[in-house]
């Protein structure tokens, strides 16, 4: 009955499974996405407290999301822990979502490419590094392309679709119809550093913690920017984002991250923002913590 159940709604769509590597703040919440429009999902983490909350927030989107309590179950059914990688060699589609660290990437993909099934979408949802260095060393380099979700994933609807040197218009068509069959809007980006968003917000978001780090009112700041049309401040946006991810975006670009700067004492203290609890603001069940 299960099985059965774990099918509702997968069927007629294209990408019937989705493996996703790294159940973190974006592995976890693109896997939770993909089971609530009907891919049948396996999650990978090396660490299973990382899955496990993961699942958690999937269940919370699918109440929020479905409204009948078969299909809720069903979504639940689809979402499924997978610590040793199983689901590898089914999926029609793989997203890593680890850290950003290229070697560790590099190494995800290296031990994945010869498990693949024919044609599987091989992507990284990496923010800022070039996907022609992680895909180097792969045999067949062009079959990797960057799918970019945006944080948080079930309220952004933007996907950009990164095409390296490698791909041929294949690899990135199949890329682009993916996005589409989860609901996201598709932009196809040249593979460069920080893409095209994170090349323009992350100027933004810096230019936001140089002056938080001068003495400026960071909840000032981020009502500044609420009032202007921003759906979030860039000092909120940057604890969202977590401050260790924010920093790798910000070195790749070549901004860098001063020693010593708060910025920097915080990611060294492990406050690493909304995920850890702390970051610029304290934050409690998901809200930011603001004062006057
Ligand atoms: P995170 O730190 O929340 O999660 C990373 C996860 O990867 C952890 O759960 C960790 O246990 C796992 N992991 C590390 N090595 C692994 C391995 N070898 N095999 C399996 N799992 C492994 O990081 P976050 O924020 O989810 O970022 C993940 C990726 O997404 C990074 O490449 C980042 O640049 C990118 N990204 C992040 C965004 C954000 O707003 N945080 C937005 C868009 C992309």
């Amino acid at each position: 009955a299960s099985e059965a159940l774990k099918k509702q709604g997968t069927k007629g769509v294209k990408f019937a499974r989705v493996h996703v590597i790294g159940a973190g703040v974006m592995g976890g919440d693109i896997a939770a996405w993909c089971a609530l429009r009907g891919m049948s999902v396996t999650l990978q983490d090396l660490d299973m407290e990382r899955i496990t909350p993961a699942l958690d927030r999937g269940k919370k989107l699918f109440k929020k999301r479905l409204r009948k309590k078969y299909e809720i179950d069903a979504a639940v059914l689809r979402l499924e822990a997978d610590p040793t990688g199983k689901g590898v060699s089914r999926a029609d589609v793989i997203i890593e979502a680890v850290v950003e660290k290229l070697e560790v990437k590099q190494a995800i993909f290296g031990g994945l490419e010869d498990k693949l099934k024919p044609g599987a979408i091989l992507a990284t949802n990496t923010s800022s590094i070039e996907l022609e260095r992680i895909a180097e060393k792969l045999k067949q380099p062009e079959r990797l392309i960057g799918l970019h979700f945006f944080n948080p994933v079930a309220q952004l609807p933007l996907v950009e679709v990164i095409r390296s040197t490698f791909n041929t218009d294949a690899e990135i068509g199949k890329g682009a119809a993916f996005a589409l069959a989860i609901g996201k809007s598709p932009v196809v980006v040249k593979s460069a550093p920080g893409f095209l968003v994170n090349r323009v917000l992350m100027p933004y978001m810096l230019g936001a913690v140089e002056r938080v780090e001068r003495g400026e009112s960071k909840e000032l700041l981020d009502a500044a920017a609420v009032a202007f049309g921003m759906p979030m401040g860039p000092i909120e946006l940057m604890d969202t984002v977590g401050l260790d991810v924010g920093k790798s975006v910000a070195t790749e670009l070549g901004h860098g991250v001063p020693d010593g700067s708060q910025f920097d004492q915080l990611v060294k203290a492990g406050k690493l923002g909304r995920k850890t609890g702390e970051g610029f603001y304290k934050w409690v069940e998901g809200k930011a913590q603001k004062g006057e």
